[in-house]
């Protein structure tokens, strides 16, 4: 059993990396195997809409030269997915969707190998837009066949302002992710072990 935690953050040291990290922590600790993989660094090329992986070469997304084929086959072999994404403009970031609208259409037009994984979203956002972000990554979770356990409230961190690194501070938002991770891993043992 394998979960992989992705932060589709661009900064360094961000709070949705904190957040993630929690999550995997708390996995860990349930004796669940985790990677981490940050979206800093790394470019994820936006779908182009060329429809080649339902026609041509199943499976797979034609477009090359970047680091998508490696983040989707983990996100294939894994049996659970956490989604974290900083909230931009009431969304969740470019990259975070440039990354889902391929992995989506590659496992949809192939066998759709994300049903049945385990999985959910994080948001961190300053103040407003957590819900239209939180929301869409649950549209992807449920589009996917996926099984999305719930928290004690939505998996979403507050940020302080002027772009402040903080999220240690904010213990309501951890306390959430980390019940989340709980219910992951309970979920998880007994569909899997
Ligand atoms: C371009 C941009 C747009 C943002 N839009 C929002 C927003 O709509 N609502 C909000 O509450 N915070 C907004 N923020 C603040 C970020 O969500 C916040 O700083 C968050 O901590 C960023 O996540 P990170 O630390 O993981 O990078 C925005 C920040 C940037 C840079």
């Amino acid at each position: 059993m394998k979960v992989i935690g992705i932060s589709g953050s661009l900064r360094a040291k961000s709070n949705t990396l904190h957040y993630v990290k929690t999550a995997l922590k708390v996995l860990q600790e349930e004796g669940i195997a985790t990677e981490l993989i940050s979206l800093r660094g790394k470019e994820i090329k936006p779908c182009t809409g060329c429809y080649d992986c339902a026609r041509k070469q199943k499976g797979r997304c034609s477009i090359k030269g970047d680091d998508f084929d490696d983040v989707f086959d983990k996100m294939r072999q894994a049996e659970g997915i956490i989604l974290g994404s900083p909230v931009y403009l009431s969304s969740v970031v470019p990259q975070i969707m440039a990354l889902l609208a391929r992995a989506t259409f590659v496992s949809y037009w192939s066998d759709k190998f994300f049903s049945g994984k385990v999985g959910g979203p994080i948001t961190v956002a300053r103040r407003a837009g957590h819900n239209v972000a939180f929301s869409q990554l649950l549209l992807w979770f449920f589009f996917n066949g996926m099984i999305v356990p719930g928290s004690t409230y939505w998996n979403v961190g507050m940020a302080g302002a002027g772009g402040a690194r903080d999220a240690e501070k904010d213990t309501e938002g951890l306390q959430t992710v980390i019940n989340f991770a709980h219910h992951m891993a309970g979920v998880m043992k007994k569909l899997f072990a």
